[in-house]
C-alpha cells in the first residue's frame, strides 16, 4: 500500500498538523471531560465539558455529539450552558445521564461562586434541549465535615428499588473518596456515607492523591469497579478498583492506572448490548500559548471496551466498530529483527499499527514513531521482559520548546512465552497505545518537523522476533 495518512492530503499542511483526525473533537475551542454517556433508543450520545468561548479551560457549557456507531460523530448544539442568576451561573460541570421512566435526565454539577452543588436537567426523547429542574440544586450543600476538600462529579445508578450516587470527594488527611447518596426519585436525597475512602499516605500499589474526581462506579461480572481521576490540587491519572460492593460500601482488592498517559475523567456506560463502553478526555502536553494558537485543546479518547481480566484487573480494547476506520493494510510475518537494523514500516501520522512481538529474554523491544529521517524527533514506545516494564519516552518527540515530553514507565508481566500484544493508533499529536489491553497508555506527541513521519520497529541488546505486524491507514 502506499504511505499512511498521505493520500488526498495537502503534505505540506498536514505533516505539522496537529489537529486529529480520527478521534472525536468539538470543532474549535476547548473540551475537557466526556459527560453523560448514554445510548438512547439506539443512538450513542457524547456529551462533554466544553468552553464555546476560547482554547483554554473555563465558562463550562455541556458539548453534544451523536453517534450510531461509536466511530462517526454529528455535532450538535450546546445542550447545557450555564444560567445567569442560578446555581450553575459559573458552569455546568460533570455528570452523567440515566433513564428514568423512560426520560433523559442529566446530574451534574452547578457551579455558582465557591459551591459546587448536584443539579437536575430533564432531556427531550432526542436529548436536544433540556429543562433544568426548578428546584436546584438537589443536594443543598456538602456533608458537614469541615475536611471535605471537594464535592463534585456524579456515577448514579438504579438499584433495588432505589437511586444511587456517589459524588467525587476527598477528606484532608485521608485521601480522595466517593460519597453515596440514596433517592427514591432522583430528586430528593440522603446522605449515607462513604462508598470508599483512598489513603493519601500510601503510594503502594498506587498513590491515588487528595481527590477523587469523576467517579465511575459499575458491576462488572460477580465484581464491582471504580473509577477515579485521582487529584491533587491538579490531575494526575486515573485509577480503577475492582472487589466487592457490600453492604453499600465498595471494598477495592485491586487498584490499578487504568491508563498510565495524558486520558484523564475517564466515564463509562453500558450500551445495548451489554458492553461497558469507555471515553477519556486526552489532555495536551503542550503550553498554553500553543493551545491558543492552535485555537483548540483536548481529545476525546477512542471508544475502549473495558472487561474484567484476571487476577481482578479490567482489559480494555477499542470497540471493533473503530475498525470500520481502517483502509489499504500492510501486514508482515516471522521477521526477524537484529539489533543493527530496525524494522522499517510504512510512514504516516494517521494510522493504527498491530504487532505481535517475541521480546526474547534479554534485550529490549522497541517501537520508535513519528521519526524524522534522521532521528532529531522520535517517540519511543519500548518494552524490557527482563524488567516487566513497558516505557513511552516523548522526550524527543519535537523540537518545538512548547512541546512538552516524558518518561512514562508501566509494570507489565508477561507469561512464559507470551509475546508481546501491542495496539497502536497515532493520529497527528495523539497516541493511543494498548499492550495485551492490560496496560494503556494514550498520550501527545507534536514534532515540528513535517518529515517525521518515520515508524520502525527495532531490538536492543539482542535480537527479538515480529510475529505479525500490520499497518492500516486509518479514515477521518
Ligand atoms: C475533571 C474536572 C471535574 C469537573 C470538570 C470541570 O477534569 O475537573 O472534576 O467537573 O473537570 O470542567
Amino acid at each position: 500500500m502506499g504511505s499512511p495518512g498521505l493520500e488526498g492530503q495537502d503534505s505540506e499542511q498536514m505533516n505539522v498538523e496537529s489537529l486529529p483526525r480520527y478521534h472525536f473533537r468539538p470543532p474549535s475551542n476547548w473540551m475537557n471531560d466526556p459527560n453523560g454517556l448514554i445510548q438512547w433508543k439506539g443512538t450513542y450520545h457524547l456529551f462533554y465539558q466544553y468552553n464555546p468561548n476560547g482554547p483554554l479551560w473555563g465558562t463550562i457549557h455541556w458539548g453534544h455529539a451523536r453517534s450510531r456507531d461509536l466511530v462517526h460523530w454529528e455535532h450538535l448544539p450546546v445542550a447545557l450552558a450555564p444560567t445567569p442568576g442560578s446555581p450553575d451561573e459559573d458552569g455546568c460541570f460533570s455528570g452523567c445521564t440515566v433513564d428514568r421512566d423512560g426520560v433523559p435526565v442529566v446530574i451534574y454539577t452547578g457551579v455558582r461562586g465557591r459551591d459546587q452543588l448536584p443539579c437536575l436537567a430533564f432531556g427531550d426523547d432526542g436529548l436536544l434541549r433540556f429543562r433544568k429542574h426548578p428546584s436546584n440544586p438537589v443536594i443543598p450543600s456538602p456533608p458537614d465535615d469541615p475536611s471535605i476538600l471537594m464535592f463534585r462529579d456524579h456515577t448514579v445508578w438504579h438499584e433495588g428499588r432505589a437511586w444511587y450516587q456517589a459524588i467525587g470527594s476527598g477528606f484532608r488527611d485521608r485521601g480522595g473518596a466517593a460519597l453515596l447518596y440514596r433517592s427514591p426519585d432522583l430528586e430528593r436525597w440522603e446522605y449515607l456515607g462513604p462508598l470508599c475512602v483512598g489513603d493519601s499516605g500510601t503510594t503502594e500499589p498506587v498513590w491515588t492523591g487528595l481527590g477523587w474526581e469523576c467517579p465511575d462506579f459499575f458491576q462488572l461480572g460477580d465484581r464491582h469497579a471504580l473509577v477515579v481521576s485521582a487529584w491533587d490540587g491538579a490531575p494526575l491519572y486515573p485509577v480503577y478498583m475492582t472487589g466487592e460492593y457490600r453492604g453499600h460500601i465498595f471494598y477495592p482488592e485491586v487498584v490499578h492506572r487504568l491508563d498510565f498517559g495524558c486520558l484523564y475523567a475517564p466515564q463509562s456506560f453500558r450500551d445495548e448490548r451489554g458492553r461497558r463502553v469507555m471515553f477519556g478526555w486526552l489532555r495536551e502536553e503542550r503550553s498554553e500559548d500553543a493551545q491558543r494558537r492552535a485555537g483548540w485543546s483536548g481529545a476525546m479518547s477512542l471508544p475502549r471496551v473495558i472487561e474484567s481480566g484476571p487476577y481482578g484487573g479490567l482489559r480494555a480494547a477499542p470497540a471493533p466498530e473503530v475498525e470500520a476506520l481502517r483502509r489499504g493494510s500492510y501486514s508482515l510475518r516471522e521477521v526477524p529483527i537484529p539489533p543493527s537494523e530496525p524494522l522499517v514500516l510504512p510512514e504516516g501520522d494517521s494510522f493504527e499499527l498491530e504487532a505481535e512481538i517475541e521480546p526474547g529474554e534479554a534485550g529490549e523491544v522497541g517501537l520508535a514513531l513519528r521519526r524524522s529521517p534522521a532521528g532529531e524527533e522520535e517517540t519511543l514506545i519500548t518494552y524490557s521482559r527482563s524488567s516487566a516494564l513497558l516505557s513511552v519516552d516523548t522526550r524527543r518527540s519535537s523540537l518545538d520548546p512548547e512541546a512538552g515530553g516524558a518518561l512514562r514507565r508501566e509494570r507489565l508481566e508477561l507469561g512464559p512465552g507470551e509475546p508481546l500484544s501491542l495496539r497502536a493508533f497515532v493520529d497527528r499529536s495523539v497516541v493511543e497505545l494498548f499492550a495485551d489491553a492490560r496496560a494503556c497508555c494514550a498520550f501527545r506527541a507534536y514534532p515540528s518537523r513535517s518529515d517525521s513521519l518515520g515508524v520502525r520497529l527495532f531490538a536492543r541488546g539482542a535480537p527479538v522476533l515480529a510475529r505479525r505486524v500490520s499497518v492500516w491507514e486509518m479514515r477521518p
